[in-house]
């Protein structure tokens, strides 16, 4: 059987590639090394058993050729950032998507199974509860709001403080232009899969962890940020108050998730969280990470926020864990893995203060307006 993965040459799509060689699949790699995640060019960890065509999914010429030949298509290729270029969100994961089942039609190609990968962030600024008024899908806190400091969802009804709940499948609102390019990427596929008679499932990861993830982008790197920072003897920037919650998964649950929505039918014509299920907050993240590490600085709480960033996101895993998928690694696994692999690998450049400072510089991330920020240490 021929697999097609693309972005195979990133972070979860190379972990997905190399379970499909262990099954003995063939695998064709389309990935155009974006220079923001792969400045070094094609990495290392690749498997030279892969057959690697460099390109763009967003080229017609060059995605025809890649589907040649095959049956089953992981589509992990996205774009990924926090910088304000809206178009190329919508380009890389949107019409990329639209590309594909195109291509698959009007050739007539042998595809009979897509997995796209999506995201939590299709969620927007989550699912929460008001004693009042039931469920709420609150719309993005207002840049005065955070720029005094304030950091909770209030109900748009009675303004009084919401309570997050488990993040449900069936209720999608995101926010910014990644949730949005990436809510439309899998409408587009489950659509267009049905048209067409394509079996199609889409896995909506929460924040994935683990060995190869790009030293250079500045997207969902919360692991390697602080790794880093402790291990040059500098402090971590934690955003708002830290206490914001969060859902990590281990990237070989990832893979696993996806190795079952390929066989299992029931997933045919569905979107699934992928996460752990359970809420740490950025403190505690920093707080176990750091004790592991033996890090003598804690991070520092300057009283800033990244624009688009959300307050608390933690995913309902039940629909896909009735499937029978379940969540082996825990954070200890996720922080042991990822230590031994960092190990492993030659020290990169730190590229972590620049993307910072680009960050600060496009607007990205702000400050909160004097005297109204916290500065506690962990
Ligand atoms: N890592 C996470 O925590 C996370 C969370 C939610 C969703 N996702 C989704 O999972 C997928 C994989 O993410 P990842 O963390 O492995 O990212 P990654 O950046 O490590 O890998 C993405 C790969 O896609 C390639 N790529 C980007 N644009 C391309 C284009 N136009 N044409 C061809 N290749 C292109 C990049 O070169 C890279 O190798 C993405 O669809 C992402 O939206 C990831």
């Amino acid at each position: 059987m021929k697999a097609l993965v693309t972005g195979g040459a990133g972070f979860i799509g190379s972990h997905i590639a190399d379970a499909l060689l262990a099954r003995g699949c063939d695998v064709r790699v389309l990935d155009n090394l974006e220079p923001r995640v792969h400045p070094r060019g094609r990495p290392a960890y690749l498997s030279r058993e892969i057959e690697f065509v460099e390109g763009d999914v967003r080229d017609r010429a060059t995605v025809e050729r890649a589907l040649s030949g095959v049956e089953i298509v992981f589509h992990q290729a996205a774009y990924q950032d926090y910088m304000p270029d809206y178009s190329k969100f919508f380009h890389s994961n949107v019409v990329s998507t639209a590309l594909l089942f195109e291509l698959i039609r009007e050739k007539n190609l042998s595809v009979r199974k897509v997995v796209v990968a999506s995201s939590q962030s299709v969620y927007g600024e989550g699912q929460y509860h008001c004693p009042d008024h039931g469920l709420v899908l609150p719309e993005a806190r207002p840049a005065a709001q955070l720029d005094c400091g304030d950091w909770d969802l209030r109900c748009p009804e009675c303004q009084g403080v919401l309570a997050p709940v488990l993040l449900r499948e069936a209720r999608a609102n995101p926010a910014g232009p990644y949730g949005v390019s990436k809510f439309a990427q899998e409408l587009a596929a489950l659509r267009l899969g049905k048209m067409l008679g394509i079996h199609t499932a889409a896995l909506r990861y929460s924040i994935v962890q683990g060995a190869r993830q790009s030293f250079y982008n500045a997207y969902s790197g919360i692991c390697r940020i602080f790794t880093r920072a402790f291990r040059a003897g500098r402090a971590p920037v934690i955003f708002e108050d830290g206490k914001q919650l969060r859902d990590y998964v281990h990237v070989s649950d990832v893979v696993a998730a996806n190795l079952l929505v390929l066989d299992d039918p029931r997933a045919d014509g569905h979107a699934f969280n992928v996460g752990s299920g359970r809420a740490t907050s950025v403190l505690d993240y920093a707080r176990i990470l750091r004790q592991k590490m033996n890090a003598p600085l804690a991070p520092e709480i300057p009283g800033a926020y990244r624009v688009g960033d959300v307050r608390h996101t933690v995913s309902s895993i039940a629909k896909l864990q009735a499937l029978g998928w379940s969540v082996t690694k825990g954070l200890d696994e996720i922080f042991d893995d990822y230590l031994a692999w960092l190990d492993s690998v030659p020290d990169a450049a730190d590229y972590v203060t620049a993307a910072f400072d680009a960050m600060q510089r496009s607007g990205v991330v702000r400050r909160v307006a004097r005297g109204k920020g916290s500065a506690a240490a962990v």
